[in-house]
């Protein structure tokens, strides 16, 4: 059963206690009753065009696998062998698996349409009593939207993908199509600080003006407005931005920014969607530590244009060209590595990520206390608070208060 949505505040109030970003209790009563049953963005489907294509994904703690069906359809399963566990396709992996889900150990196959174990190895000798039906994969649930893949750890949720995505289709739909697109190399901001530390940075629209007032300058507080759409906090842009608008990228077509439209998504509990007029992004915030999250961030833009190569480009934001050191296939980027001080940066991603380790640290002195929020600006924070109360509500196991 689907349970009740808390209502969107009109005044903003911090809701959870402090020691809920770096208690390592709390932390795993997060992975236990929240992310054990949330769907995260895993993929897209231009990831997996052809029928047995597969893409290993890491989902918070689950190592899972997304593969396209005969049928065009998709499936999810857990990335673990059914005979010792061992982990069958490395993380990030990618091919095609028609011919059987082959674990490289002592080749346990299975199959990729329902994950049914079909054979293994000298049967009749080693495991005579053994019945293939009783050692499937475990199977996790899928969902799309747009061309963005979801999975969930759980076959059947209690949120179905359609009920937890709400009236998203119909009302907060990008017109964004990755067809076409080209994708920039993917990007990991290894941040020290709690993952919610960063969902709340992402949903404070209070900062806009100030922490980034050399890269975004705004929104003032009040030029924006976010709506809330079943757990989801969808910022709403008015216009768009000047400096993008002289860009020298390409404008993704079909991508109408001159009024009202929703331009950032925070799907509940840790994925998102920023777009504009000329990139489309996706991301998950990993919750690897109590105190470490990992920004997991892909993007697309429109490709170049022949002949346009010489030409000089303004830099959108956030996919700037900091963090050259490469790692697991992707661009990584950590405070401590930076070339120069973040807030010389001028990259609003790494501003976000220096201001969200500072928070971080601040929770730790004895004194700190959250004060007043905005009323607006920030109820986004009080609204994203309740919803992780629902599923981890304060009354649980006892958790250790820091001293008064
Ligand atoms: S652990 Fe996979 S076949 Fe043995
Ligand atoms: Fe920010």
């Amino acid at each position: 059963m689907p349970r009740p949505i808390p209502p969107k505040p009109r005044r903003a109030r911090q809701l959870l206690p402090k020691e809920c970003y770096f208690s390592p209790e709390w932390f795993e009563r997060e992975h236990a009753e929240l992310f054990s049953r949330a769907w995260t963005f895993a993929c897209v489907a231009q990831d997996l065009p052809e029928p047995g294509d597969y893409k290993a994904v890491q989902v918070n703690r689950y190592a899972m696998i997304v593969v396209r069906a005969k049928d065009g359809g998709l499936n999810a399963f857990h990335n673990t062998c059914r005979h010792r566990g061992t982990q069958i396709y490395e993380d990030g992996a990618s091919g095609n698996c028609r011919h059987g889900v082959v674990c490289p150990y002592h080749a346990w196959t299975y199959s990729p349409e329902d994950g049914a174990l079909r054979g293994l190895p000298k049967k009749a000798l080693a495991f005579a009593d053994l019945r293939l039906e009783d050692w499937p994969l475990h199977r996790g649930g899928v969902g799309r939207i747009g061309d963005l893949i979801f999975v969930n750890p759980r076959e059947t949720p209690e949120d179905d993908f359609e009920t937890w995505l709400g009236s998203m289709r119909k009302t907060h739909m990008w017109p964004h199509s990755l067809e076409g697109l080209s994708e920039k190399r993917p990007v990991r901001y290894d941040i020290l600080g709690n993952w919610k530390t960063f969902c709340e940075n992402a949903m404070d629209g209070y900062h806009l003006s100030y922490l980034h007032d050399r890269t975004l300058m705004g929104p003032d507080i009040e030029d924006q407005d976010w709506d809330a759409v079943g757990r989801h906090w969808v910022f709403i842009g008015q216009g768009e931005n000047e400096s993008r608008r002289d860009s020298h990228y390409a404008p993704i077509p079909g991508v109408d920014v001159s009024g009202r439209h929703p331009a950032v998504w925070q799907f509940f509990p840790n994925s998102g969607v920023l777009s504009s007029s000329i990139f489309f992004s996706a991301y998950t915030i990993a919750p690897v530590e109590p105190e470490r999250c990992h920004l997991e961030l892909r993007t697309w833009m429109a490709p170049r244009e022949a002949g346009d190569a010489g030409r000089k480009r303004a830099r959108p934001s956030g996919t700037s060209g900091h963090g050259h050191i490469m790692k697991d296939g992707r661009r990584y980027i950590s405070i401590a590595e930076l070339g120069c001080h973040a807030m010389e940066s001028l990259d609003f991603q790494i501003e976000d990520m220096w201001v969200v380790e500072q928070q971080q640290k601040a929770f730790r002195h004895p004194l700190m206390r959250t004060g007043e929020l905005a009323d607006r600006g920030e109820t986004s924070l009080t609204w994203f608070q309740a919803n992780i109360l629902d599923h981890v509500p304060l009354e649980g196991p006892a958790l250790p208060l820091a001293a008064e």
